[in-house]
């Protein structure tokens, strides 16, 4: 029972990578162990992360790519990698809200500080803040929720001039749509959790670099002991393969849905910087080849009439992680209130993910919800209008 049906050489040659499990590592004899030129442990990972990783350097064009058990491992490992107590980090105050979380508890707590700067920053701006303590700048763009653009190749060449890295959540891109390491930027982070595994069941994130930075990552991530399962690689690796095709049609549907959003009398403001009239418009039309499934919006009513809507809503689940094939949606104000810098907005505001569903269901969906969201909205106006008489 012990050595019958253990692996006896290479199987047959598939495209897909075979899902090699293994904690232990078989060495052929004495004089590979001592040599230890080849993975002497699966932690590390085998087959199945080794073509994960190296698919994703072609993706990022990187020299090398670490993997974490989630996006949210990605950025808190990569952060840690690359700064030290009495270190500061200057955070762009649009990032993901638990890389916020992080900064403020665990990288506090080891004596890591950081200040925010807002989305619209310049390079010039942000480089009157670096002090001889500074050693990472953090940028997000588009960031999330309110979707701002930072002109990243100029913050990460001046920041480059100033010997401070640069690390950027290139999640909302998945790899295609922006190239960070094009531009300057020291390391790029997804979360392969959303458009890279894209089918909403797995947990996993990357962050790929180029030389030093490089190096840093894989000497952290080696002394952390990050590991992500085969399992998990082959699927991540799976959806890297229809990953350009399923990011264009979510990148179509959304702006089908913002042009029909834009037309609604409820609908007080879009946040799309693909929409030609966002801010961010510019900055996006030149770094960026195409836009995600993602779109953020105001609505002229309160938190009641919202909520009428969301319940009402069938094809919009109520669910935060985007990136599959489903569509979402959530508020945003709760997490809004928690920034540095934050931008008053007329009324209440919503993200949505589209998903691969047809784009006139999903118009059909939101008129729906719209309707229920009018109708709440009128009778608050009208038993405000009675309180006030
Ligand atoms: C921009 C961004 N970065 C990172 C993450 C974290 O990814 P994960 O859920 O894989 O930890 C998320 C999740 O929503 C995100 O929206």
């Amino acid at each position: 029972m012990i050595h019958g049906g253990q692996a006896a050489g290479p199987a047959s040659r598939t495209p897909a990578p075979s899902i090699q499990r293994g904690s232990t590592v078989l060495l052929a004899d004495s004089k590979q162990f001592s040599a230890a030129t080849t993975p002497t442990y699966g932690r590390g990972g085998l087959a199945t992360q080794d073509a994960l990783r190296t698919a994703l350097c072609v993706l990022e064009h990187a020299e090398d790519v670490q993997l974490y058990p989630s996006g949210l491992a990605a950025l808190t490992g990569a952060i840690q990698a690359l700064t030290g107590a009495g270190d500061e980090v200057l955070a762009v105050d649009t990032i993901y809200n638990p890389t916020r979380r992080f900064l403020v508890g665990t990288m506090a707590r080891f004596g890591v500080t950081t200040r925010y700067f807002p989305p619209t920053a310049s390079a010039d701006e942000i480089a009157s803040m670096i002090t001889p303590a500074t050693r990472l700048i953090v940028l997000e763009s588009p960031g999330s929720l309110t979707l701002d653009m930072q002109d990243v190749p100029s913050i990460a060449a001046m920041a480059r001039a100033h010997g401070v890295m640069t690390l950027i959540d290139n999640t909302y891109a998945a790899g295609v749509l922006f190239k960070p390491l094009d531009h300057h930027v020291d390391v790029s982070v997804q979360s392969l959790t959303k458009y890279v595994c894209g089918h909403s069941d797995v947990f996993m994130g990357m962050a790929a670099a180029r030389g030093p930075a490089a190096a840093a990552l894989a000497t952290s991530a080696h002394e952390i002991g990050w590991a992500v399962s085969p399992d998990d690689a082959y699927l991540a690796l799976r959806g890297l393969r229809t990953l350009h095709a399923r990011l264009a049609l979510h990148g179509a549907a959304m702006l089908t849905v913002a042009a029909w959003l834009a037309q609604q009398p409820e609908v007080i403001d879009l946040l799309c910087p693909a929409l030609p009239g966002d801010p961010g418009h510019a900055l996006w039309s030149r770094d960026f080849s195409g836009a995600c499934g993602l779109l953020s919006f105001t609505l002229d009513g309160d938190g009641r009439a919202v909520d009428a809507l969301l319940d009402t809503l069938e094809l919009f689940g109520l669910g935060y992680s985007w990136g599959g094939f489903e569509s979402l949606v959530i508020p945003c104000d709760a997490q809004l209130a928690k920034r540095a810098h934050m931008v008053r907005r007329s009324g209440p505001m919503l993200r949505l993910h589209v998903g691969l569903e047809h784009p006139q269901d999903l118009i059909a969906d939101l008129r729906r919800g719209l309707d229920a969201f009018a109708a709440t909205a009128s009778l608050s106006e009208q038993k405000q209008e009675m309180t006030a008489a």
